[in-house]
């Protein structure tokens, strides 16, 4: 059981992307905690199907799940009413929600990765999603934190990729030639670099109002990503692997409560010891 620094009974966090494989860890955490969670995310069926395990193990009443896209103001103003008509106020904002560009060749994408060729569309959607929906997010969800006299909590999810550059010899497909190898691209580092930006911003805007933000910058998540680019990966990490999907709950649960309560502006990073090599 967590002591009570850690403790979230009462409090109420929204969680943005949350039906994708680390939301789910998140709203986990939270509910472990005694939060109410509030699942967001654009895939309705991805969405109930995140609510139903989440129910299994933990009270009904206190997941909630709403369609949400964070690149639409009018989207997260009408989760917000609808959450204020039921009396809700959201304490903790988890801005998570990303479209990962997985870095793949079997759909002709790898090219397209490349920063020579990469698109002004991609390039638009990508920072929609990951960077002006943490904006518009943060401004909506958290004038009301800072204007209701109790404060609260932005987490930005950044990626151990807002303090490097992505390694592109992790993606090389032997015999493929240069202008074709796979890349992880260019928007992930410019959107995780920029949310630890904002995390600062908002740290300092509203610090007199009680609303503290902070960065959690994730290392990379096994999920069977193939034995050749795992074994790679393992190399550039001091503990020799990659993190399990349930690894970050105990931070997420740390920067989300009291336990937190003097950090704030900080992009805390769990990458196995990655960035100290
Ligand atoms: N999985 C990892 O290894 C890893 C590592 C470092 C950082 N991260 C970061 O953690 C976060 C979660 O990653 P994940 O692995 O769970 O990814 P994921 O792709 O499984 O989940 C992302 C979720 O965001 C949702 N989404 C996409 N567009 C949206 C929009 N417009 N509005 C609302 N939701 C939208 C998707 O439907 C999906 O459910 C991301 O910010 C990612 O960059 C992940």
């Amino acid at each position: 059981m967590p002591t009570h620094r850690f403790d979230l009974s009462g409090k109420t966090a929204l969680i943005t992307g949350a039906a994708g494989l680390l939301g789910l860890e998140h709203a986990a955490a939270l509910l472990e905690c005694d939060a109410t969670v509030v699942l967001t995310d654009t895939s309705e069926r991805q969405l109930a199907e995140a609510g139903r395990k989440l129910k299994i193990e933990f009270p009904v009443d206190k997941v909630l799940l709403y369609e949400m896209d964070v690149s639409s103001p009018e989207a997260i103003h009408s989760v917000q009413k609808a959450l204020s008509d039921q009396r809700i106020e959201v304490d903790i904002l988890v801005n998570n929600a990303a479209i990962d560009p997985k870095v793949r060749d079997e759909t002709g994408l790898v090219e397209a990765s490349r920063l020579e060729n990469f698109t002004r569309e991609e390039w638009d959607l990508q920072i929609a999603v990951g960077l002006t929906g943490a904006f518009l997010c943060s401004q909506i969800f958290g004038s009301t934190m800072a204007n209701s006299g109790k404060g609260g909590v932005i987490l930005n999810i950044a990626s151990d990729l807002s303090v490097f550059a992505p390694d592109q010899r992790l993606y090389r497909k032997e015999g493929a030639p240069d202008h074709m190898q796979p890349v992880k691209p260019v928007s992930y580092s410019v959107i995780k670099a920029g949310l630890v930006g904002l995390t600062r911003y908002l740290a300092t805007y509203w610090a007199g109002q009680g609303v503290r933000s902070n960065a959690l910058s994730p290392g990379g998540v096994f999920v069977d990503q193939g034995e050749e680019f795992v074994h790679r990966l393992s190399q550039l990490i001091p503990l020799g692997r990659m993190a399990n999907r349930d690894e970050y709950r105990a931070a997420i649960q740390f920067l989300c409560s009291d336990a937190s309560s003097y950090m704030n502006g900080q992009n805390v990073v769990m990458d196995g010891g990655r960035s100290a090599w």
